[in-house]
C-alpha cells in the first residue's frame, strides 16, 4: 500500500482528545497516509518515512469538513425569490413547491449533473463528507429518482418526502402522510440511510412528524429533523425524545429545548448560512455552547433559503454572529459535524488521528483562525479524500 508524508504542517488540527484543547492542536506536524487511513500523526521531526513526501510549507492542515445537512438534488433555482427577500417578502415553506415543479419536469441526468457540480464545488471548498436529502421530488418516482441520483454521489443519503405538502395533496395532508409512509418510503427505503420531515408550521406538525419517523425507523432508516427554523415549536423536543444524532436549524428555541439538547446529547446542527440567506436572526451557539449542548455546523446548500456550499463561510457566520470561537466552529464542522452523521467511531472522519479515513484539507494559511480571520478568500489550497488527492 501506498504511503504519503505530509512535513512541515505549521498547524495540525487534529481533534483528538488525548491532546490539548478543543482542536488537539499539534505545531511543526507531520501526518503519514497509507492507502485510504490516516497511519501516523505527530512531530515532523520525527515523522517516519514513506513513498511520496509532501512539504506543507507551513501552513495549517485540517480533518475534512463534514457537511451534514444539504439538498443537492433540484433543478432551476429560486435567485427571484431570494431578491425579493432581500427587499422584504419573508421566507415561506411554500417556496420549496417552486423547487418541486422543476424538479419534477428535469430528467435523471440533469439532476445527477447539477448535485454532481454542486458537491464538486463543495469538495474545492474542504467539504471530504455530504448529506444529501431527498425533497423536491415528492412523488414516488420522483423521491425514489432524486435518492439514487444522491447515492451515487455520498453514502449519506436522507428520504425527505416528508418536506411540504405538495400542491395536489393540499387539501388532504394526512393523505400525504400516507404516501410518505407507505408506498413512497418502500420505494424510497433501498436508497437511504436517513429520513427527515421538517416539523415546522407550513410543513408537518408534530403528530405527522412522529408517524413519518415511526414508519422510518420500520423501514430500518435513522431519524434526522428540521425544526426551530420559523418559529419555535415542539420539533426540537421530539428529536431529544427520540435520541436522535441530530435535530437541525435549532433557530428559534425556548428553555425547555435548550434542556432537552442539553440532556439527550442530541447534536444541534446549526446553519447560520440560512439566516444570513433569509435575513432572520442567528441562533444563540454560544448560549447553546455554554449550555452543554453540543453544537454542529452545516451548509443546508438548497435553492431556496440558502444557496451556498461553503463550510468556511458557515464559520465564519458562527464565529461573527453566533459567538463561537473559531476552534469551536472548526470542531462543529469536523468532529461534532461527523457525529451527526455517526461517522466519529474509530474508523470514521472528523479527526485526524490514526486509524481514521485520510480526508484532510490543507489551507493557504498558518492556522483554522484564518477560515473565519478571511471570510470570503478561497484559503483552501488542497484536499485529500480516502488518501487522494483530489484539489
Ligand atoms: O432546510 N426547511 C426546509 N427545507 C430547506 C429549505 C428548502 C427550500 O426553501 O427550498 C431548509 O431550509
Ligand atoms: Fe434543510
Amino acid at each position: 500500500m501506498s504511503t504519503t508524508v505530509i512535513t512541515g504542517i505549521g498547524e495540525l488540527v487534529t481533534n483528538d482528545p488525548a491532546r490539548e484543547g478543543v482542536l488537539g492542536l499539534v505545531t511543526d506536524a507531520a501526518v503519514v497516509i497509507e492507502g485510504d487511513r490516516v497511519a501516523w500523526v505527530g512531530r515532523a521531526a520525527e515523522a517516519p518515512a514513506a513513498d511520496v513526501a509532501v512539504d506543507a510549507g507551513g501552513r495549517a492542515v485540517l480533518p475534512g469538513f463534514v457537511d451534514s445537512h444539504s439538498h443537492l438534488v433540484f433543478a432551476g433555482d429560486r435567485a427571484e425569490e431570494f431578491a425579493a427577500r432581500m427587499s422584504g417578502t419573508p421566507y415561506a415553506a411554500g417556496g420549496i413547491r417552486t423547487s418541486v415543479a422543476a424538479t419534477r419536469a428535469a430528467p435523471d441526468e440533469l439532476l445527477l449533473s447539477r448535485a454532481a457540480q454542486l458537491v464538486q464545488e463543495m469538495l474545492r471548498q474542504g467539504t471530504t463528507t455530504v448529506e444529501i436529502k431527498s425533497g423536491y421530488g415528492l412523488t414516488t418516482r420522483d423521491e425514489a429518482r432524486s435518492l439514487a441520483v444522491a447515492r451515487q454521489l455520498t453514502e449519506h443519503t436522507t428520504f425527505l418526502g416528508a418536506h411540504v405538502v405538495p400542491e395536489e395533496h393540499a387539501d388532504d395532508p394526512d393523505a400525504y402522510v400516507e404516501l410518505v409512509t407507505g408506498p413512497m418510503l418502500e420505494a424510497c427505503a433501498p436508497h437511504a440511510r436517513w429520513i427527515d420531515v421538517f416539523c415546522e408550521t407550513g410543513a408537518f406538525d408534530v403528530d405527522q412528524a412522529r408517524a413519518v419517523l415511526d414508519a422510518g425507523e420500520a423501514a430500518g432508516l435513522r431519524g434526522r429533523l428540521h425544526a426551530g427554523q420559523l418559529g419555535p415549536g415542539p420539533g426540537v423536543r421530539l428529536a431529544c425524545e427520540r435520541g436522535l444524532l441530530a435535530v437541525d436549524h435549532c433557530t428559534y428555541l425556548e428553555a425547555a429545548d435548550v434542556e432537552a439538547l442539553r440532556e439527550s446529547g442530541t447534536i444541534a446542527t446549526l446553519l447560520p448560512g440560512v439566516e444570513f440567506s433569509t435575513s432572520q436572526p442567528y441562533p444563540d451557539a454560544r448560549a447553546l455552547l455554554d449550555a452543554g449542548v453540543r453544537v454542529a455546523l452545516a451548509s443546508d446548500c438548497n435553492p431556496g433559503s440558502c444557496f451556498t456550499s461553503s463550510i468556511p463561510l458557515c464559520v465564519a457566520l458562527a464565529v461573527r454572529e453566533m459567538g463561537m470561537t473559531p476552534a469551536e466552529a472548526v470542531h462543529a464542522v469536523t468532529a461534532t459535524a461527523a457525529a451527526a452523521l455517526d461517522e466519529d467511531g474509530p474508523r470514521g472522519v472528523g479527526r485526524i488521528v490514526p486509524g481514521r479515513r485520510a480526508d484532510l484539507v490543507l489551507l493557504d494559511a498558518p492556522s483554522h483562525v484564518h477560515l473565519a480571520y478571511r471570510p470570503g478568500v478561497p484559503l483552501v489550497a488542497g484536499v485529500w479524500q480516502k488518501g487522494r488527492p483530489v484539489v
